[in-house]
C-alpha cells in the first residue's frame, strides 16, 4: 500500500518510523509547511517526494491512503479533503472539536467507518487491550479509575491550537472510558484549574478532575495532570462485584533495590512516544490489514463524535460549575 503522511512533528515522526516496519507499505510522499523539516524527514526515512501544499499530496494518484498528522485544528480540513479524493484516512485524534463537523462527515460519507480510523492508540496499548478482552470477569462493573498525567506541559504555543485539555488530553480517557464500559454515558461532571504554568491562565487549565455516570451504572474517574515529576503516569482500574482488572504503568524496568532507607526502582517511561511505541505500530497495522480486508477499521469517526462530546460537556461542567446531564 502507497502512503502520504502530512504533519512531520513528534506524532508524523512516530508513525513514519512504524509504517516502515510494516511490510508492503511504502510512504511514497510526505508534506509539511516546515520545508527543512521535509528534506530531513525524506531523507532520514528514504522517502521518494515531499510538498508544502497537502493538496499536492492527496492529488497524488499513486497515494492510496493518508496519514493526518498536522496540528488538530487543520484535521478536518485534512481529513475531507482526503475523502473526497477517494483515499483511506487515518486522523490523529482528535478528528474535529466541533461536533456537527463530525456529523457531516459521517453523513456525508456512508461508508466512512471503511475508509476513516481515528487515532486513539490506548485501545491497541497491550494493558488496556488486556483488561478490555477481560471485562465480563469483573461481574457487574461499578468503577473505572483512569490515570493520565503528562510529565510537562506543552508550550504554549501547542496549547492554542490544541482545543483545551479536554479535546487534546482528555480526549484519549474519554475514548478509553467509552470503550471499556461500553455503555451511554448520562451525566458528567469536570472541574480543575492552572497550577504549573500561569501563562495557561485564561487559555487552559493543566489540572482536572473528572466524573462521568454511564446508564449501566458505572462510575468513572479521570485523574489529569499537565505535570508529573516522576514520568507519563498511566493507569487504570476497573472494578466490580467479582473483582478487579488492574493496568499499571509500564517502566524502564521491573526490578528493585530494597534497603534500610527504603526502596528504589525505575521511573514510569519518559512519555507517549516510550510508552506507546508498541500500540502505535499495533494501530497502524490494524489499519492496514483492515484496508487490504476492506472491513470497518475499529475506531471510527463515531467514536471520535462520542469522545468529543464528552469534552465538550465537560468544557461546559467546567464553566458552570455543575452536572451536565447529557440527554438534557
Ligand atoms: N495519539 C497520540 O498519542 C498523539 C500524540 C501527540 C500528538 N497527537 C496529535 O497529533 C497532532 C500533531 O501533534 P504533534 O504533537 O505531532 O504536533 P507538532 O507541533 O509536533 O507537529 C505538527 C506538524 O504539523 C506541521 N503543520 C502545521 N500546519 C500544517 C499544515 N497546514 N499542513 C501540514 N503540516 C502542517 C508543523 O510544521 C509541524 O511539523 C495533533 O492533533 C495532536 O493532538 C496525537
Amino acid at each position: 500500500m502507497k502512503i502520504g503522511l502530512i504533519g512531520l512533528g513528534r506524532i508524523g515522526q512516530v508513525h513514519l518510523e512504524s509504517l516502515g516496519a510494516i511490510d508492503g507499505v511504502e510512504v511514497v510522499c510526505v508534506s509539511d509547511i516546515n520545508e527543512t523539516l521535509c528534506q530531513q524527514t525524506v531523507n532520514k526515512f528514504n522517502i521518494p517526494t515531499y510538498t508544502l501544499t497537502y493538496e499536492d499530496l492527496i492529488s497524488d494518484p499513486e497515494v492510496q491512503a493518508v496519514w493526518v498528522c498536522s496540528p488538530s485544528n487543520f484535521h478536518y480540513t485534512h481529513v475531507t479533503s482526503c475523502l473526497k479524493k477517494n483515499k483511506l484516512v487515518f486522523c490523529e485524534k482528535p478528528l474535529e472539536i466541533n461536533s456537527e463537523k463530525i456529523q457531516e462527515l459521517i453523513d456525508q460519507f456512508p461508508d466512512i467507518d471503511k475508509r476513516l480510523m481515528v487515532g486513539f492508540n490506548r485501545r491497541f496499548d497491550s494493558n488496556f487491550s488486556f483488561v478490555k478482552s477481560n471485562t465480563q470477569k469483573i461481574g457487574k462493573p461499578t468503577i473505572l479509575k483512569i490515570t493520565s498525567r503528562d510529565p510537562q506541559p506543552p508550550p504554549i504555543e501547542y496549547i492554542k491550537t490544541s482545543g483545551g485539555i479536554f479535546m487534546d488530553m482528555t480526549i484519549h480517557d474519554f475514548d478509553m472510558a467509552s470503550f471499556m464500559v461500553d455503555a451511554k454515558p448520562i451525566s458528567i461532571y469536570a472541574t480543575g484549574g492552572v497550577n504549573y504554568n500561569p501563562a495557561f491562565t485564561g487559555i487552559d487549565i493543566d489540572t482536572a478532575l473528572i466524573t462521568i455516570k454511564f446508564e449501566n451504572g458505572v462510575i468513572c474517574n479521570i485523574d489529569n495532570s499537565r505535570k508529573c515529576t516522576y514520568g507519563y503516569d498511566q493507569r487504570l482500574e476497573f472494578l466490580g462485584d467479582q473483582g478487579m482488572l488492574s493496568a499499571e504503568n509500564e517502566k524502564e524496568h521491573q526490578a528493585t533495590f530494597f534497603s534500610s532507607t527504603g526502596l528504589e526502582s525505575s521511573l514510569c517511561k519518559d512519555f507517549f512516544i516510550d510508552r506507546y511505541i508498541k500500540a502505535y505500530s499495533i494501530e497502524n497495522q490494524t489499519f492496514i490489514q483492515c484496508a487490504q480486508k476492506n472491513i470497518e477499521f475499529p475506531v471510527t469517526a463515531k467514536d471520535a463524535l462520542i469522545a468529543l462530546q464528552l469534552a465538550q460537556a465537560a468544557n461546559l461542567s467546567l464553566k458552570q460549575n455543575k452536572v451536565i446531564h447529557l440527554n438534557d
